[in-house]
């Protein structure tokens, strides 16, 4: 099964919103460097974004019986959250939860995460690499490494 690769609200921003913040490169860059990393250890992404909670939470249901395991960048919703915290805690695959910025040198609204409790780890102020060692962390994790 794939690792699902889920992104939040205004992700679908990225390249061109404050890019002192969240750096220059776009989401369909970042997909890229999912789908590379990936390849290069034998799995495969599945790899969207949404702006909408909703959908988000359908597709971490979606996840429980059809992902490897989820890397999570939630976005906003990040600080808001618990009907995504509820979906992760139900979902049973290992989740990663990623961030480009490094949400504790920011405001103190974003230093509160509601998903990290469903999280095995957290990777925060790396860009887009970020998503990188999530796939790494996931593949280590499955090969018991
Ligand atoms: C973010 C950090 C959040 O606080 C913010 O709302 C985002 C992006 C990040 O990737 O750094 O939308 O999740």
């Amino acid at each position: 099964n794939p690792i699902y690769v889920l992104n939040g609200p205004n992700l679908n921003l990225l390249g061109t919103r404050e890019p002192a913040v969240y750096g220059t490169e776009t989401l369909a860059d970042l997909e890229q460097r999912c789908v590379r990393k990936a390849q290069a250890l034998g799995l495969t992404v599945d790899f969207r974004q949404s702006n909408t909670e909703g959908e988000l939470v359908g597709w971490i249901q979606e996840a429980r019986t059809k992902a490897s395991g989820l890397i999570v960048n939630a976005g906003a919703y990040t600080h808001t959250s618990i009907a995504m915290l509820d979906a992760l805690l139900a979902c049973e695959v290992p989740v990663v939860e990623v961030h480009l910025s490094n949400i504790f040198a920011r405001e103190p609204f974003r230093h509160r995460s509601y998903i990290s409790q469903a999280a095995k780890g957290v990777i925060c102020g790396f860009g887009g690499l970020g998503y990188e060692l999530a796939i790494e962390a996931l593949a280590s994790a499955r090969s018991g490494a």
